[in-house]
């Protein structure tokens, strides 16, 4: 049975964007496969994230994993920092990665030119820690969005180089997953860059967002004038209207206004209405889940220790074979 594991960075509250790009993933493939979602509490820390903000999102992400559907007894669920074995593949792994290429990423080059100089080294590594979780469960799957592509092509580069090196196949060679489709990037109701969880929160629908947040939030998504023509391209933040509409309502409802924009007779009122209206149904029982485990921290901790037993069982056994791989058991 082949093997899939993906995180989220406990930096704040899931949005659609991580839900519909990678986490509705987790709970399809749970059922086929030796799955592993974990919260990427080491990552965290390379933007310098507070430790009480820290310890509540990691609790919240938890409660949201399970809100979504992820099943503790099909999945095992973990926090990366109780899995130190991550942190020790990490170390074997940075001899893999060239400093050119750490450079090149492109996630790291959006930092560095806002940091220069002060940037900590923690980010530059930022995709060996990535490739350490996926190569610590062997695993071949990794259900995520768009915007992580890069980083899974320096997993997999990372990955053939340790197994030329010592001449194995240890290592599967991972590949980015979107069930058989193309990977998925969620656009931001502001019509600029990605839905995600660090900007203000007015342009990311968030999975725990009620009906009224909702429908102010869609409101205040940029449109234009309307078509001029009938059959006109549609602009990026139209575009970005109809892409949600697609995801969250019925077909004949995505029908409806595309053929009125194509008309001309659209109006963006109507349609932010209706989108609303859908949107809210669909995170309804996302957001009714999340309130209820809020309240039973106990459950969510249980599952939290659970996993960390799961997680560090099938870690151990991979950081004992690299070992002995690299020569590093030798003496014991
Ligand atoms: P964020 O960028 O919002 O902080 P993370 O970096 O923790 O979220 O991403 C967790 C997962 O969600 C990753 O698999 C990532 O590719 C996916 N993801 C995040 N934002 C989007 C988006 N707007 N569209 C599609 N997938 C996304
Ligand atoms: N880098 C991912 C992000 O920002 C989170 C992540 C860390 C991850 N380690 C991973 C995703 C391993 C998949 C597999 O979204």
């Amino acid at each position: 049975m082949e093997t899939v594991l993906s995180g989220v960075r406990p930096t704040g509250k899931l949005h659609l964007g991580n839900y519909l790009g990678a986490a509705i993933n987790f709970v399809k493939m749970q059922e086929n496969y030796k799955c592993f979602y974990f919260i990427a509490d080491y990552h965290a820390l390379t933007t310098h994230t507070k430790a009480a903000m820290l310890r509540d999102s990691s609790l919240n992400v938890l409660i949201e994993y399970l809100a979504i559907g992820v099943d503790p007894e099909k999945a095992t669920i973990y926090i990366q920092s109780h899995v130190p074995e991550i942190a020790e593949l990490y170390l074997f792994l940075n001899m893999f990665a060239y400093k050119g290429e750490l450079e090149k990423c492109v996630t790291f080059k959006e930092k560095a030119r806002k940091e220069g100089q002060t940037l900590n080294a923690g980010l530059l590594t930022y995709p060996v820690l990535m490739a350490a979780d996926i190569l610590i469960h062997k695993a071949h799957k990794v259900p995520v969005g768009d915007d992580q592509m890069q980083h899974l092509e320096m997993t997999r580069n990372f990955a053939q180089r340790f197994n030329h090196y010592y001449e194995t196949e240890y290592f599967p060679i991972p590949q980015a997953f979107n069930n058989g489709e193309e990977l998925l990037r969620v656009p931001s109701l502001d019509g600029m860059g990605k839905m995600s969880k660090s900007d203000d929160g007015k342009s990311a629908i968030f999975l725990v967002d009620d009906e009224v947040a909702i429908l102010k939030k869609i409101k205040a998504a940029k449109t234009d004038g309307g078509p001029s023509m009938p059959n006109q391209i549609k602009p990026i933040e139209i575009e970005n209207i109809f892409f949600l509409m697609k995801m969250v309502s019925d077909e004949s409802t995505y029908q409806f206004f595309d053929e009125a924009y194509n008309n001309c007779s659209i109006r963006y009122g109507d349609m932010k209405v209706q989108l609303a209206k859908d949107m809210n149904l669909y995170v309804k029982p996302f957001r009714e889940r999340i309130l209820e485990l809020q309240s039973d921290e106990a459950y969510v901790r249980k599952v939290a220790r659970n996993g960390a037993e799961k997680a560090r069982e099938s870690a151990q056994k991979t950081i004992k074979d690299v070992r002995d791989l690299i020569g590093l058991n030798s003496l014991h």
